[in-house]
């Protein structure tokens, strides 16, 4: 339990410790924990007052935890196209604000950030709340500030696929003091957190329990410690790939409005045809190479395959303005982003892969792609 039990608990307070490192390592003044990526979004949605009726401008290319949170604060995900950069495009953003537009929340999608400076402009430009989900980038920059820490709030998820992990876990990143006090209490009941006693204590608003756990916020400190290292590994050997790949002619890669502050878990890159790209996908996994994937028939990351949103499939009623929304919504109207996400294929980079094992694993995807292509 990270609150309370002081006696009990041998000076160990390992959420605290892991919070005030990520403060230090990501450049944020306040850091809370959660018990996932997604109830760091949650979290998010409540402590910036995103309710009933507010608009939330998301990508077509995420993971379905985004529209989640949006949904559970019964605000209405209004999805937006992607671009070259495989994350939210500026100009499809200005196009859907609407004066019940209340946030923007762009997904820094497979390692690699959106066009922070062009979405952060919008949003001082029209008085919108800007939330970066930076779950995929931990480690990432974006002209030398970290992901996650360039918005009004930022989140990370700790899951076990994670850059780091805590087997599972989440955090809400803020610069905002009042943002981070409501957090620390909505996560926990809306505990107020004052005094010695928690059954004495005060509950100033409705909250949840979204508290990490001490065993889970341990696991996370020996990770933070491994980021740089992680971060090395990653770039190093998704440059090999890279080279690789660059060889073959007709393969072409995802914009990445900084290069230099991708944090290298993916390589991202386009073939000619959607029909190409599935096909090396196939080849790709037939010869052995796992770890490549072809989002755009994947369940979890295209709005192609969110039945269950257009659907509104609920199991208990969802408010009014949010159905209508949705049902106003028209879900065949993302060419663009069909246009890239049919011919992307993203590939995992491993840390456990020595340079050696790197180095066949990117002259097997050159041979299995070039073979698809000629
Ligand atoms: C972009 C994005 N947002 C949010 C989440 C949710 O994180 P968690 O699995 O910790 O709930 C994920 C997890 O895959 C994600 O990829």
């Amino acid at each position: 339990m990270r609150y309370g039990f002081d006696g009990m608990r041998n000076g160990h307070w390992k959420a605290q410790e892991l919070e005030k490192a990520i403060t230090e390592s990501f450049g944020v003044k306040y850091a809370q924990l959660t018990s996932s990526g997604t109830t760091a979004l949650s979290t998010a949605m409540a402590v910036m007052g995103v309710g009933h009726g507010d608009e939330v401008i998301m990508p077509t290319f995420t993971f379905v935890a985004s529209f989640e949170a949006i949904i559970a604060a019964g605000a209405i995900p209004v999805l937006v196209d992607i671009d070259d950069t495989l994350c939210l495009d500026p100009k499809a953003v200005e196009a859907a604000i609407t004066p019940n537009t209340k946030m923007v929340m762009p997904v820094h999608m497979c390692g690699a950030m959106a066009q922070m400076d062009e979405i952060k402009a919008i949003c001082e430009k029209h008085n919108l709340l800007l939330l970066e989900d930076a779950c995929q980038a931990i480690g990432g920059t974006f002209n030398g500030e970290k992901l996650g820490a360039i918005g009004d709030g930022g989140t990370f998820s700790f899951d076990f696929v994670k850059t780091i992990t805590c087997g599972e876990g989440g955090v809400f990143m803020t610069n905002n003091e009042e943002y981070h006090i409501n957090a620390d209490h909505y996560t926990d009941h809306g505990h107020d957190h004052i005094g010695q006693d928690r059954g004495a204590e005060a509950h100033p608003f409705l909250g949840y329990n979204f508290r990490i756990s001490e065993l889970h916020a341990a696991v996370g400190l020996g990770q933070i410690r491994k980021l740089d290292m992680i971060l090395s590994t990653q770039r190093k050997n998704n440059a090999i790939i890279k080279n690789a790949l660059e060889k073959v002619e007709g393969v072409t890669f995802r914009r990445i409005p900084d290069p230099a502050g991708e944090n290298a878990s993916f390589l991202s890159f386009f073939l000619p045809s959607e029909d190409l790209a599935r096909k090396a996908h196939q080849e790709l996994v037939a010869n052995g190479l796992g770890g490549n994937f072809y989002w755009f028939d994947n369940n979890w990351h295209y709005i192609k395959k969110w039945d269950h949103l257009k659907n509104a499939t609920s199991l208990y009623p969802l408010n009014t303005k949010l159905k209508d929304a949705i049902a106003a919504m028209d879900f065949n109207a993302f060419k663009q982003s069909d246009q890239f996400m049919g011919r992307n294929i993203s590939s995992l980079i491993n840390l456990s892969w020595t340079e050696e094992q790197a180095h066949e694993r990117a002259e097997k995807m050159a041979q299995t792609i070039q073979s698809v292509l000629s």
